[in-house]
């Protein structure tokens, strides 16, 4: 998204930012969610979702009203009782708008003019600082302006694991555009950022897009269209948003705070205000994402002959795998465990790899597979004669024999197969 384009650059933001931005983008009247209360044991939920929730578990598990059985406690315990009070519906007191924005003072005075809020999206830092890039990076419509840091986000109902948080990190792009062109990059963006799930290895068929009604649209967009993922535990929901915020921010931060942030256009001598395309996505919900689209289990045979076992592997895309490859000494001779020492060392400085010389060499491969550990390398007898090692595939379990010297590069040569090494 940054390294490999030309006319997109990082930043870095505060998170703390004068009250006033959060006044001028609309956060402090806007940025909230409806909150139902019920009137007997006060327990406190997200209106929208709540109705929302229980239509998809019903529509998934018809047979069991509050969900499936195998999920963890909490959330089966959400769905019960949410379940419960939706029955009984006059239980709840009338919604009210919640906030989400965490409040926090500027300075050793708590007084109404210091207080501020914890960033809710990365995005205002990057308008904020619009004319410093501007001015500095040499850029030239159309570009962008990306950032990954941490959001904050006062939650009413979190949970689903990573998927809601209240504290998460952001990735997101602000590409800057002329107002003419900007249905048809929201048009490129969409089909870059699908394309850029489907190339982390996310299975296609569990992603799609999914277009705002107008009532849904956050205060800032003109269009908003969602990447949504086939969560196994929610069914279709949000993975990434992608909105044509106009030049809604722009224009309210130059006319609040008297500074300028219009662009000067060589080409046609004359001063505009961008339109927005906004990709935004949670760091943890992808990898939640990613977690859950890899794990499997499958039978594989074990060392004894005509049995097998229950394999779990996370096939993870090698080029986000934690661990690119692991090496084992197949037995701790020292002759062999030297060379796997230096094999270790040679490839550290390249990737992330591990070294494992504890348990059989099936239980070694078994704790790869489960980290999603595309190679494994084992140095063995032959080795001290052939100058070579195996090298094992995780998904195929194939072996190959591969010379010392040429390891490195064969490493090398399987990985930038995968879709972005
Ligand atoms: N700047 C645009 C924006 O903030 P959003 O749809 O509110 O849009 C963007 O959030 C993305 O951040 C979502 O698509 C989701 O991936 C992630 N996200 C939002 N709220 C989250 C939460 N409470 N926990 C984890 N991730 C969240």
């Amino acid at each position: 998204m940054v390294q490999e384009r030309d006319n997109v650059v990082g930043l870095d933001s505060s998170i703390l930012m004068n009250r006033q931005v959060w006044q001028t983008s609309g956060h402090v009247e806007g940025f909230a969610d409806p909150l139902v209360e019920c009137e007997i044991c006060h327990r406190r939920y997200r209106e929208d979702l709540l109705e929302g929730f229980i239509k998809e578990v019903n529509k998934h598990q018809p047979s069991t009203k509050v969900g499936n059985p195998s999920w963890p406690d909490d959330v089966k315990e959400y769905y019960i009782s949410a379940q419960d009070h939706l029955d009984k519906k006059h239980q709840f007191m009338p919604a009210r708008m919640f906030n989400l924005m965490f409040k926090t003072h500027i300075g050793p005075v708590e007084d109404e003019g210091a207080e501020t809020f914890l960033r809710p999206e990365t995005a205002q830092g990057i308008f904020v600082n619009f004319g410093n890039v501007v001015d500095t990076m040499r850029v030239k419509l159309p570009f962008g302006i990306a950032q990954i840091g941490k959001g904050f986000r006062n939650e009413i109902t979190t949970g689903n694991f990573l998927f809601r948080v209240r504290e998460f990190e952001m990735m997101e792009l602000e590409y800057f555009t002329y107002p003419a062109q900007a249905e048809k990059d929201f048009e490129y963006w969409q089909k870059e950022r699908m394309k850029w799930h489907e190339g982390l290895g996310l299975t296609k068929k569990n992603l799609r897009f999914r277009e705002h009604g107008k009532d849904e649209r956050a205060h800032y967009a003109a269009r908003s269209v969602d990447i949504e993922y086939n969560w196994p535990f929610i069914g279709w929901g949000e993975l990434e948003g992608i909105a044509n915020r106009t030049d809604y921010e722009l224009k309210a931060h130059s006319e609040e705070s008297g500074k300028d942030l219009s662009y000067f256009d060589d080409a046609t001598k004359k001063k505009l205000t961008p339109f927005v395309i906004e990709p935004s996505i949670g760091l943890g919900r992808l990898m939640l994402a990613l977690l859950v689209d890899a794990y499997s289990e499958e039978k594989a045979p074990t060392s004894e002959k005509g049995e097998s076992e229950t394999r779990v592997l996370l096939k993870l895309d090698a080029s986000i795998a934690p661990i690119k490859a692991a090496i084992f000494p197949l037995v701790k001779d020292e002759k062999i465990t030297k060379i796997a020492k230096e094999i270790y060392k040679e490839l550290k400085e390249t990737w992330f790899v591990q070294y494992d010389e504890s348990g059989s060499v099936g239980r070694r491969y078994r704790r790869q597979d489960e980290a999603g550990t595309p190679y494994c390398i084992t140095v063995d007898f032959d080795s001290l004669k052939d100058a070579a090692v195996t090298v094992r595939d995780r998904d195929s379990m194939k072996q190959d024999r591969i010379k010392l010297k040429e390891l490195t590069d064969y490493i090398k040569r399987k990985l930038r197969n995968t879709s972005y090494l």
